[in-house]
C-alpha cells in the first residue's frame, strides 16, 4: 500500500485528493494470496533481478502528445471522450524499439520495463475485445510485440507495466455504487492479463501499477456527502474484489519465472520505493527497487524538465546498490517515439561511468558498511567496495571490519593506503586520486564478504 494523497482535485463536483508521483515506500498492502514456493526458490528465480541492479522505465502512451505527464487526463479532468481522440493522432513517426534497447544497453542497464497501458486506458498492445489500443487506432501496431522483440535481441531483460485500474471505469472511483462498471473493469484487466501473458512469449518482469485494493478509490471512502482518505492502518471493506487470485495462478502457470512487484496484492517478488524522496533505508531481506525520472518531472513526456546530473543518476544507482536494491531509471519518450536525444546523451554518459566502475554494482548486494556521510558499500565474493561519495578531511575513518583486509586499491588505478589496528578501518589517499563523483576503494579480504553482518557507521563518517 502506498497511500501519499496530496493533491486536491475536483472531481464530479467534489474535491478528493489523489496521489502524487512520489509516494513513499511502505508495505506491500494485503495479500490474502500464499505464496507457492519457498524463500530459497525465490531467491533463485529472482537472482538474474538482483543481480541485475539496474533498468530502464519507459513511459510512454497518448499522454506524450499533450506533454503535460501521465496524470494529464485527471489532473485536468478531461473526459473521456476527448481524452480518446489522441489516439486518432497517435502515428509516432520515429518509434524504433531498437533504438530504445540500444539506449538502455549503452547505458548499462540490464532490463527494460515498458507502460503496456497506464491509468488512462488506452493499451499499446492488441486487445481483441478493446477498440482503446494502438492496433485498433491511428497507429495500427502492436508496439508491445516490437518492444518485446527488439529488447529480447539485444540480449536485455523484457518487462511490462500494467495498470489495473482504469480512469475510463466511474467503478474505479465508486466501487460499490458503480460495481458493474468495477466488475467491467476487472474483466479487462484479467483478458488484458491473458493476452499479454499469452502472446508475447517469454516475459523476465510484470510491473503493476495501481493494482492495490486500497487504492480503489484513491484509498478513501464515500461518507455521507464527502470522500475521505481511510488512515493508513484501514483497509477497504467494500464488496468488490479484483480477484486478483485468478490472475496469480494464471500468471504462474503462463510464465513461472516471471518476477512481479507488489502493486497488486500478490506474493510480491520485489516492493517498489517511488521517487526521490523514497531511497529509504538498507534492506537485504525484501528485494526492492527504486523507481526514480531521469528528469525533474513528470514520467511521461514533458518537455523543458530539468534532466538529473549525471553526478546524482550516479549516487541514485550506488545508493540504491549499497542499501541492496535496483534503481528502474525513467524516460518518457516523445509523441513521435523517440528518447529526448539529451536524457539519450545521459544515459550514455551513466553507461560510460559503469564501464569503469560496474563491477562494484553489477552482481554485488549491498552492505556490510551501512550508508553514512561517507556514501555506501557493496560486496561481492572476497571484496568490499567502499563508495566514498563525500571524503572528510584527511583520513577516512570506519569501524573495523570483522574480517582481515589483504589490500587496498582504487577502482580504475590508484592507491589506497589502510591501517586496521585500533578497532577501527583508517583510510587514506592522495586528495589528487580522488575520483569527483564517486570514489571507489576496493578491500581485498582474506574472507567472503557475503556473510559479514551489517556495520553502523557514526554519522562523523
Ligand atoms: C505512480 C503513478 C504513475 C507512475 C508510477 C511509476 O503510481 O500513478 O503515474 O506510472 O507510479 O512508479
Amino acid at each position: 500500500m502506498r497511500p501519499t494523497l496530496n493533491l486536491l482535485v475536483c472531481v464530479l463536483g467534489l474535491h478528493v485528493l489523489i496521489p502524487t508521483q512520489t509516494q513513499a515506500a511502505t508495505d506491500s498492502g494485503p495479500s490474502a494470496i500464499a505464496a507457492t514456493e519457498s524463500p530459497a526458490q525465490r531467491e533463485a528465480r529472482i537472482a538474474w533481478w538482483r543481480e541485475a541492479r539496474f533498468g530502464l522505465f519507459i513511459h510512454w502512451g497518448l499522454y506524450a502528445i499533450p506533454a503535460r505527464g501521465e496524470w494529464v487526463q485527471w489532473s485536468e479532468q478531461i473526459p473521456v471522450e476527448e481524452y480518446a481522440k489522441l489516439a486518432d493522432e497517435f502515428r509516432p513517426s520515429q518509434f524504433n524499439p531498437d533504438d530504445w534497447a540500444a539506449t538502455a544497453k549503452a547505458a548499462g542497464m540490464k532490463y527494460v520495463v515498458l507502460t503496456s497501458r497506464h491509468h488512462d486506458g488506452f493499451a499499446l498492445f492488441d486487445d481483441p475485445q478493446s477498440d482503446f489500443t494502438s492496433v485498433k487506432t491511428a497507429a495500427h501496431r502492436d508496439f508491445v510485440a516490437d518492444y518485446v522483440k527488439a529488447v529480447r535481441a539485444a540480449g536485455l531483460r523484457v518487462g511490462l507495466y500494467y495498470s489495473p485500474l482504469d480512469w475510463r471505469f466511474p467503478g474505479y472511483i465508486m466501487p460499490d455504487v458503480q460495481r458493474a462498471s468495477a466488475e467491467a473493469m476487472r474483466a479487462q484487466y484479467h483478458r488484458q492479463m491473458h493476452e499479454l501473458l499469452s502472446n508475447y512469449g517469454k516475459l523476465d518482469l510484470l510491473w503493476f501499477d495501481g493494482g492495490e485494493t486500497d487504492w480503489l478509490s484513491f484509498g478513501g471512502d464515500w461518507k455521507g456527502p464527502g470522500w475521505q482518505k481511510r488512515p493508513s492502518d484501514q483497509h477497504y471493506r467494500g464488496g468488490f474484489s479484483w480477484q486478483h487470485e485468478k490472475v496469480h495462478e494464471e500468471l504462474r502457470r503462463l510464465q513461472p519465472d516471471i518476477v512481479i512487484n507488489g502493486r497488486a496484492d500478490m506474493p510480491e517478488d520485489f516492493h517498489s520505493r517511488e521517487g526521490a524522496g523514497a531511497l529509504g533505508g538498507y534492506d537485504s531481506e525484501h528485494p526492492w527497487e527504486l523507481c526514480l525520472t531521469l528528469v525533474e518531472g513528470p514520467w511521461g513526456w514533458q518537455p523543458d524538465c530539468k534532466i538529473r546530473s549525471l553526478e546524482t543518476c550516479v549516487q541514485f544507482l550506488v545508493g540504491a546498490a549499497g542499501r541492496d536494491g535496483n534503481l528502474l531509471l525513467n524516460v518518457g519518450p516523445r509523441p513521435d517515439g523517440r528518447i529526448d536525444p539529451p536524457q539519450a546523451q545521459r544515459l550514455r554518459e551513466i553507461g560510460e561511468w559503469l564501464k569503469l566502475n560496474g563491477e562494484s554494482v553489477y552482481g554485488t548486494r549491498g552492505g556490510p558498511y551501512l550508508p553514512g556521510t561517507y556514501g555506501v558499500s557493496t560486496r561481492r565474493a572476497n571484496i568490499v567496495y567502499l563508495h566514498v561519495l563525500h571524503w572528510p578531511t584527511g583520513k577516512l575513518v570506519l569501524p573495523n571490519l570483522p574480517a582481515r583486509v589483504l589490500a587496498a586499491s582504487v577502482l580504475g588505478g590508484g592507491e589506497a593506503k589502510f591501517n586496521q589496528d585500533g578497532g577501527r578501518l583508517e583510510l587514506e589517499m592522495a586528495p589528487a586520486q580522488r575520483r569527483e563523483i564517486d570514489t571507489i576503494v576496493k578491500l581485498q579480504l582474506d574472507r567472503a564478504a557475503g556473510p559479514l553482518p551489517v556495520i553502523e557507521v557514526p554519522t562523523a563518517n
